[in-house]
């Protein structure tokens, strides 16, 4: 099988929406290998504030920042059925997932030649017997000619309350409502970018998982796995 043979399944959408949960359970059933592509724009950003410290990412120079990207020693290392992730040799697995990471990672993502320079690491993740890849330009972009393409959606209100209950149980304070204006400020940045926005692809299958659980959402795309991967 040559790589472009490979199949590969694209999860996209917004943020909080649960592609990262569907993803895993859909990898699981398939025995296919992950691609977290936000994993790689936050580990961007965390490298980036460790050598700007203090300094808005607006006011700093784009191919620096493309450097950054192109050069991160970044490995990923499966561990007791949960992927572990280091920058060198540092374990950075829950580092990269704070808020803070996450909206840095947002603003460096707006910025083309950082884009450019993760597109040939997230397709090097394009192994057999195949490739299950969570982002936001999955479909349009990275994988334009995926067999399959998803796009989920859900209301802010829904995945700022999904994010507040995950914080909770894991005994981290949280406030409903920053949450959901930190969700909307990050779709607006990612909507409305110049490069790459998140948008559905022209063939993607839309699901509103507003009112579906986890178990729902991953029968639905097992449905069309079904009907699109032989
Ligand atoms: O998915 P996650 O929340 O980890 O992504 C962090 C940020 O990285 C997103 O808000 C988005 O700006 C950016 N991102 C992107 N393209 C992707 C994946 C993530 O622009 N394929």
């Amino acid at each position: 099988m040559t790589k472009s043979d490979v199949p590969v399944i694209c999860l996209d959408g917004p943020s909080g929406v649960g592609k990262g949960t569907i993803c895993l359970a859909v990898a699981k059933k398939l025995g296919w290998h992950i691609l977290d592509s936000g994993s790689l724009y936050r580990i961007t950003a965390l490298q980036v504030s460790r050598d700007f410290p203090e300094q808005a990412i607006n006011t700093l120079d784009e191919s620096q920042l493309a450097d950054i990207a192109k050069n991160l020693s970044v490995s990923y290392v499966e561990k007791n059925n949960e992927l572990v992730i280091f920058l060198g040799e540092e374990d950075i697995t829950q580092l990269i997932r704070n808020e803070e990471i996450g909206s840095i990672a947002s603003q460096v993502a707006a910025i083309s030649p950082v884009r450019e320079a993760l597109l040939a690491r997230q397709r090097a993740f394009l192994t057999e017997p195949g490739l299950i890849a969570d982002g936001r330009d999955m479909g349009t972009v990275v994988f334009p000619k995926a067999v399959l393409k998803i796009y989920l959606t859900a209301s802010a209100e829904e995945r700022a309350q999904r994010r507040y209950k995950q914080l909770k149980d894991k005994g981290i304070d949280a406030n409903l409502s920053s949450l959901v204006e930190e969700l909307r400020i990050r779709d607006d940045r990612d909507m409305n970018r110049k490069t790459a926005p998140l948008k559905p692809a022209l063939d993607a299958i839309i699901i509103d998982t507003t009112e579906l659980d986890i178990k729902q959402v991953t029968n639905e795309v097992m449905h069309w796995v079904s009907q699109r991967v032989a």
